[in-house]
C-alpha cells in the first residue's frame, strides 16, 4: 500500500476536532500516547457488543469466541516482532510491568548480592526504578553508559562497564526524549560477548520502525499497545522461551495455574504462567486490530515518513530563534523533538501553544536523570507519527514565533 497522508489522517477520528472553536487539533505528543484508528476503536467496540465473555474458562460460544479473538491477536503481536512462537509474547499492562515482571522473577531468581546490571543514562524511569528497588533489596550495583552531548550513547564507555562482567544490560531502543536510535543489535552482541542477558525496552521502537526480536537476539523486549494505535491497559513482554520457562511466576491467581491445592499450586504452561486473572480481552482485541492496520500500511513507510517530517521540522526549527534541541546529533533518530526556547519555561511554552491547537509534551518526560546530566529542569517535546504531516509543523513553528514574540 502507498502512503496517503489524506487517506492516514482520515482513519483517525480525533484528528477532525478542534481544540477551541475554529481552532483544529495539532497532535504532536505521540510519544506519550498515539492517537487510536477508527479501526481500532470499532474492534473493540464490536467485541463488546457481539462477543465479549471471560477467556480460557467457559465452554459457551461467546466464551470460546472471546479466547480466539485473544490468542489471535498475541499470535498477530508475535509476527510482528517476529518472534519464534506466540508463547514468547505474555500480555502485560504495558511496558512498565513488562520490566517489572522481568526484575521480579528472573532478576530476583538470578542476580546476587554484588552482581552488576548496566543501564544507560537515557532510560526512562520505568526501565530505572525497578532496577533500583531490585539493587536496594538485593545489594547490587548500577552502572551506566554515559550520554554524550550530541545525544548518542558513549559506546566506549560501554566495553568498559562490559568489563565488569555484568549479569544484565538493559536499555531504550530509542530515547523518549532525544529520539536517539541507538545500535541495539550490536550492544546486544557485546553483552551477550560477556554473558550478561539483555532487555530492550522498545516503547518508543516498535510503534515507529519494523523490530525483529530474533535478528536483534535480545532475551527480553517489552513494550506497549497505546503508543503503536492500540489501546491503553495492554502491552508485552517477549522473552526467549527458555528463559520465561525457567522464570517463577509474577502475580498469582487465577490462569496462571494449572493446578492449586490448599497449600501448592503448579503453574501454567507459557505463556498464560504470567497472566493472573482476567486480562485486558477487548484491548487485546484492539491490539491486534492495530498490529494488522501498522502492518498493512508497512512499518518501513511509516518510518521513512516519520523521517521525512522529522527532517522537515529540523531545517523549520533552524529558522526559529533561540530554539536549542536537545542532544541534536547526527546519529540516527526518530521523529521525538525536544527542545529549550530561550529561558521560556517549557510548561509556558506548551500553554501558548495549546491556545494554538498545538499539543506538546512539557516537562522531564520520565527522564529526570537525562535532565539533571545536562542541568535542564524542564524541556518542550514535539513528536511525530504516520499521521503527523508538514502542515502539524507549520502550525508548531507559528505558535513557536508566538511564543518568541510575546517573551521578547
Ligand atoms: N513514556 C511516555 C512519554 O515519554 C509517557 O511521554
Amino acid at each position: 500500500m502507498g502512503f496517503d497522508i489524506n487517506k492516514i489522517r482520515g482513519d483517525f477520528p480525533i484528528l477532525n476536532r478542534e481544540v477551541k472553536p475554529g481552532i483544529p487539533l495539532v497532535y504532536l505528543d505521540s510519544t506519550a500516547t498515539s492517537q487510536k484508528p477508527d479501526i481500532v476503536i470499532r474492534a473493540m467496540d464490536d467485541y463488546y457488543q457481539k462477543n465479549n465473555a471471560n477467556i480460557h474458562r467457559g465452554v459457551h460460544t461467546l466464551a470460546e469466541e472471546a479466547t480466539a479473538m485473544y490468542e489471535k491477536a498475541r499470535e498477530k503481536i508475535a509476527r510482528f516482532i517476529h518472534a519464534r512462537s506466540a508463547k514468547e509474547v505474555i500480555y502485560t499492562r504495558n511496558t512498565t510491568e513488562s520490566i517489572n515482571l522481568v526484575a521480579f522473577t528472573w532478576g530476583r531468581q538470578n542476580l546476587r548480592e554484588g552482581d552488576v546490571i548496566v543501564l544507560t543514562e537515557m532510560e526512562h524511569h520505568s526501565n530505572l526504578v525497578p532496577w533500583q528497588m531490585l539493587a536496594t533489596e538485593k545489594n547490587l550495583k548500577l552502572e551506566f553508559i554515559e550520554v554524550n552531548e550530541d545525544g548518542s550513547l558513549d559506546l566506549e564507555g560501554y566495553q568498559n562497564l562490559l568489563k565488569l562482567n555484568p549479569k544484565l544490560v538493559a536499555f531504550t531502543h530509542m530515547s523518549n526524549v532525544l529520539g536517539t536510535i541507538n545500535p541495539a543489535k550490536e550492544m546486544v552482541r557485546q553483552a551477550h560477548a560477556v554473558g550478561a542477558i539483555t532487555l530492550i525496552d522498545g516503547a518508543q521502537s516498535v510503534p515507529h520502525f519494523s523490530v525483529d526480536v530474533q535478528n536483534l537476539d535480545a532475551d527480553f523486549y517489552a513494550f506497549s499497545a497505546h503508543k503503536m494505535c492500540g489501546p491503553t491497559g495492554i502491552g508485552v513482554l517477549y522473552g526467549k522461551e527458555k528463559l520465561l520457562a525457567a522464570m517463577p511466576p509474577f502475580l498469582g491467581g487465577g490462569d496462571m495455574i494449572k493446578k492449586v491445592q490448599l497449600r501448592t499450586f503448579k503453574p501454567n504452561d507459557l505463556p498464560h504462567k504470567f497472566e493472573a486473572g482476567t486480562p485486558a480481552i477487548a484491548e487485546a482485541v484492539g491490539f491486534g486490530a492495530a498490529v494488522d492496520y501498522l502492518s498493512d500500511i508497512g512499518m518501513d513507510v511509516i518510518a521513512r515518513h516519520e523521517q521525512e517530517i522529522t527532517e522537515y521540522a529540523l531545517s523549520e526549527f533552524a529558522e526559529v530563534e533561540h530554539l536549542k534541541i536537545f542532544g541534536n546529533g547526527t546519529h540516527e533518530r526518530g521523529g521525538v523533538l525536544s527542545f529549550e526556547l530561550g529561558i521560556v519555561h517549557p510548561h509556558d511554552v506548551a500553554q501558548i501553544l495549546d491556545s494554538h491547537g498545538v499539543a506538546v509534551r512539557a516537562g522531564h518526560h520520565c527522564a529526570m536523570p537525562l535532565h539533571e546530566k545536562f542541568h535542564i529542569p524542564a524541556t518542550t517535546r514535539a513528536s511525530f507519527y504516520l499521521y503527523t504531516e508538514k502542515k502539524d509543523i507549520d502550525r508548531l513553528v507559528v505558535g513557536l514565533h508566538a511564543v518568541n514574540d510575546m517573551f521578547a
